[in-house]
């Protein structure tokens, strides 16, 4: 059974119903994990108070401000982790950013800021969060991020940042090496498109969809709530032979050739 009673769970990357990290969220929840969140922090607050009222229901017991380019908004968020919590069980690295010039039209004509900012945000960040995990894992852990078919393949406008995924896929499997030995199991979830905040700075993000509702072997796309449960399951014992690896939620997608 998919039991994540006793275990504590941060979860980065809720901007809003729609988030990817919202659907795993719940299921992390729902098989019984405590919550924590952390936010992406803007002037005026406003991001943070509406992440708050949509994860009450998940009576999270840490709600942390955390932009991954300050490296102090991230020790902050930690050193809170590990005097409230004292370990982290799991870690759901769910966050992404380029710029929208960049996810369109001709992918060579990507500036050197752009594309160190889509690396920095999308790629990066796993690495930092990962290392200011490692510690407090000292259960062993899991780490799941998010990754697109678009890191392994080309997909039209996805750019830039599919070499950010294509690191981010990269930076899994050293990351699993490297802490494999402290049982801390370090995985990706590719997922089918879905309408997001995120997905909708992509250029043609309802044709990516339609595309894939006429072609993957489930005729459909996926839903937050599918790849919440392959979430669940990566963070589980029941996965517990499974490290370093990038599983497709994708409704098949990614089988095809033709
Ligand atoms: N939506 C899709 O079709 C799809 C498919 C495969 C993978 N993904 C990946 O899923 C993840 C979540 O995206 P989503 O589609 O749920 O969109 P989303 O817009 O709901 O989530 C993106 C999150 O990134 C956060 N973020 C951006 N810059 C940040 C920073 N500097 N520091 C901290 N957080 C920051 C935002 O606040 C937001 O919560 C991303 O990695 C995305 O690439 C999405």
């Amino acid at each position: 059974m998919l039991d994540l009673t006793g275990k504590n769970a941060l979860v980065t990357g809720i901007a809003n119903n729609r988030s990817i990290a919202w659907g795993i969220a719940q299921q992390l929840h729902k098989a019984g994990a405590t919550m924590g969140m952390t936010y992406l922090p803007d002037e005026k607050g406003k991001l943070e108070k509406k992440v708050a009222e949509l994860v009450e229901p998940l009576e999270p017991k840490l709600f942390l401000p955390c932009d991954v380019q300050d490296q102090a908004q991230i020790d902050a968020a930690f050193e809170t982790i590990r005097e409230q919590w004292g370990k982290l069980d799991i870690l759901i690295h769910c966050l992404a950013f380029a710029n929208r010039d960049d996810l369109g039209g001709d992918f060579s004509n990507v500036s050197r800021d752009g594309f160190n900012l889509a690396l920095d945000v999308s790629a990066y960040s796993l690495i930092q969060l990962s290392r200011a995990a490692k510690p407090l894992m000292s259960e062993g852990g899991a780490i799941v991020t998010l990754t697109y078919l678009g890191g392994a393949r080309v997909v039209p406008n996805y750019n830039v940042m599919g070499i950010a995924k294509a690191a981010l896929e990269m930076n899994v499997k050293y990351l699993a090496s490297e802490m494999g030995p402290q049982n801390i199991r370090v995985n990706a979830i590719s997922a089918g498109p879905i309408r997001t905040l995120a997905s909708s700075a992509v250029g043609g993000i309802l044709d990516m969809i339609h595309h894939v509702e006429a072609i993957a072997p489930l005729r459909r796309t996926v839903t937050q709530t599918e790849v919440g449960n392959a979430a669940a399951f990566l963070c589980s014992d029941l996965s517990s032979g499974v490290t370093g690896q990038v599983l497709y939620v994708d409704a098949g997608y990614e089988i095809m050739g033709m």
